[in-house]
């Protein structure tokens, strides 16, 4: 089994970018910790990170019929792009939406996600950790079949 994790816009900056939010992991640190839990499923992990989200959208594209699914962290663009969610509707990737904060609890503006309606399972609050979580998740669900 293949399963892309793609992060977005400022997330290569987690351990720096407000720590009391984000906390202190890097996304190397957490790249490092999943290829483990990987290891232990036998799952095959693609990291990729975008500023932009025309790059997001084409790292989304060339998913198409090469990944079995994805975890999905697209910062601020989760709660504007329509263009995001398209694209992992037409790539047909089923996809674990991952936040490290809670947004529900956050600014009204992050409380609406665009990326929801189009995702088998969203994940958001457990810090770092969610990673993790929506790969032990997304991978049972595949193996089931229940996507
Ligand atoms: C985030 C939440 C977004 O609102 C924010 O813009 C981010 C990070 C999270 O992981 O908690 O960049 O996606």
């Amino acid at each position: 089994m293949r399963i892309a994790v793609l992060n977005g816009p400022n997330l290569n900056l987690l351990g720096v970018r407000e720590p009391r939010l984000y906390g202190t992991e890097t996304l190397a640190d957490i790249e490092r910790k999943l290829r483990a839990v990987g290891e232990e499923l036998g799952i095959e992990l693609e990291f990729s990170q975008h500023n932009g989200e025309g790059e997001l959208i084409d790292s989304i594209h060339a998913l198409r019929g090469r990944a079995d699914g994805a975890l999905v962290n697209a910062g601020a663009y989760s709660h504007t792009s329509l263009a995001i969610r398209d694209a992992l509707t037409s790539a047909e990737v089923p996809f674990v939406e991952v936040h490290l904060t809670n947004v529900y609890a956050r600014e009204p503006e992050r409380r609406h996600s665009m990326l929801a309606p189009a995702a088998t399972a969203v994940i958001c609050g457990f810090g770092a950790l969610g990673y993790e979580l929506a790969l032990r998740g997304l991978a049972a669900r595949l193996s089931s079949k229940r996507v």
